[in-house]
């Protein structure tokens, strides 16, 4: 990380700790409508204009080595595959056979020679040409080269894969940013995808984003372990362009390296303020990524309908090299899943208070203030047509960090 960005956060930890007010600069964040998660309406436009216009992560290069190696990915609500061609180049297409639309691929990942349908077929290459139709003879003016599998964006930012309907959206690099410098050091080609936790979450995937936005609540959520290493007073933010977060808490002094992974199975590469935080980045929209020098989870909010999410945790260790995974890295895994059940565990009851007559404007701290930035990139994805009793108000726009 830049010196001087990490000197800014580190005088900043100390500053919150110590502060007895709102720093100088604060301003009140305004209310947030509860309705924003429950609203019908909101919840089509966000499938109409976020998750389909929107860089969404799909997949690790470490998942797709060889060629033709290919993952499937349907969140943005359409069945996309994502595959590694004979030139190492990630793909991505529309998982659906130009003949009448069956899918080339079935699996949720595999490995292929060739996407070939499994109705008639078809045979399309891993750059998606359309090679072989059985039977030709029987279709006239039949012309190959114009039926090849339809392309989708997709783009690849240090090993994290990343695709996008819209084919008119900004390149992945711009949309991501300043968070291409802040997580470099986390050195992403380098990292082997160990495993998959998921959770069935009765509540509005905005919600759950929410939860990982603050840490406010863990002295009263998670007190037997977050609470235990992290000093929450700390708690220092930064709101980056495009609905991008950066979220750092200290660890605390006399806790310094007791997480630490061994020599086995850690990231050489990560530096100094990273051991010595937790350092979590928000990726617009739905990823909060705690990044780590040892294993560390994507965590990712799927919404399943407007008031139920997927939590989807996806594990990252640094390379190990041969052999299985180091035991400390499921270990790890398997601890996370007490700290999952903690934040859960409220969300069924938050969302039948939004969804009931008492419901009431959130109140949003300061120290909050990323829940903001975040749903008002929401409304900015959309655009005009957020109903206006449900916008987030433009006040703190002017705080966003311009690289
Ligand atoms: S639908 Fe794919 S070959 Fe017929
Ligand atoms: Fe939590």
């Amino acid at each position: 990380m830049d010196a001087t960005l990490e000197a800014t956060i580190r005088r900043e930890l100390v500053e919150n700790r110590d502060r007895t007010a709102p720093p100088p600069d604060a301003v009140p964040v305004p209310p947030l409508p509860a309705g924003r998660y429950h609203d019908e309406r909101l919840f089509a436009l966000e499938g109409e204009h976020l998750w389909r216009r929107t860089w969404l992560y799909a997949a690790h290069t470490s998942e797709l080595t060889e060629p033709g190696a290919y993952v499937t990915f349907e969140r943005s609500g359409a069945p996309i595959v994502v595959v590694s061609g004979e030139d190492g180049e990630v793909r991505a297409f529309y998982n659906s056979c130009r003949h009448r639309g069956a899918p080339v691929v079935r699996d949720d990942c595999g490995t292929a020679k060739r996407l070939t349908c499994q109705y008639h077929s078809w045979s399309y290459g891993l750059d998606g040409h359309l090679k072989a139709v059985p039977d030709a003879r029987s279709f006239a003016g039949l012309e190959l080269d114009a039926l090849g599998l339809v392309p989708v964006r997709c783009e690849v930012w240090e090993g994290w894969v990343f695709v996008n309907e819209d084919p008119d959206a900004a390149p992945l690099v711009e949309f991501l940013g300043p968070l291409c410098e802040q997580m470099l050091e986390v050195n992403g080609p380098s990292l082997r995808k160990i495993g998959t936790q998921s959770h069935v979450v009765p509540a509005n995937w905005k919600a759950m984003v929410d939860a990982f936005l603050e840490v406010y609540h863990i002295r009263t959520v998670h007190p037997d372990n977050a609470a235990l290493l992290y000093d929450d007073t700390t708690a220092t933010v930064a709101m980056l362009p495009n609905g991008h977060s950066r979220l750092s808490v200290a660890v605390k002094p006399e806790l310094l390296g007791v997480m630490d992974p061994s020599p086995a199975a850690d990231n050489p590469s990560v530096g100094a303020l990273w051991r010595e935080t937790s350092t979590s980045f928000g990726w617009f929209p739905n990823i909060v990524a705690p990044l780590d020098t040892g294993a560390f989870p994507l965590l990712c909010m799927w919404p399943l309908d407007r008031r139920t999410t997927e939590l989807e945790l996806v594990w990252f260790a640094p390379d190990w090299g041969d052999g299985d995974t180091p035991e400390e890295n499921t270990l790890r895994m398997t601890l996370f899943e007490t700290v999952m059940a903690q934040d859960t565990a409220n969300m069924g009851g938050i969302q039948r208070s939004v969804e009931s007559r008492g419901a009431r404007p959130f109140q949003i701290g300061w120290h909050e203030r990323l829940i903001h930035h975040f749903h008002r990139a929401v409304d900015l994805a959309i655009g005009d047509e957020v109903p206006a009793e449900l916008r987030v108000s433009p006040a703190l726009d002017g705080y966003v960090e311009r690289a």
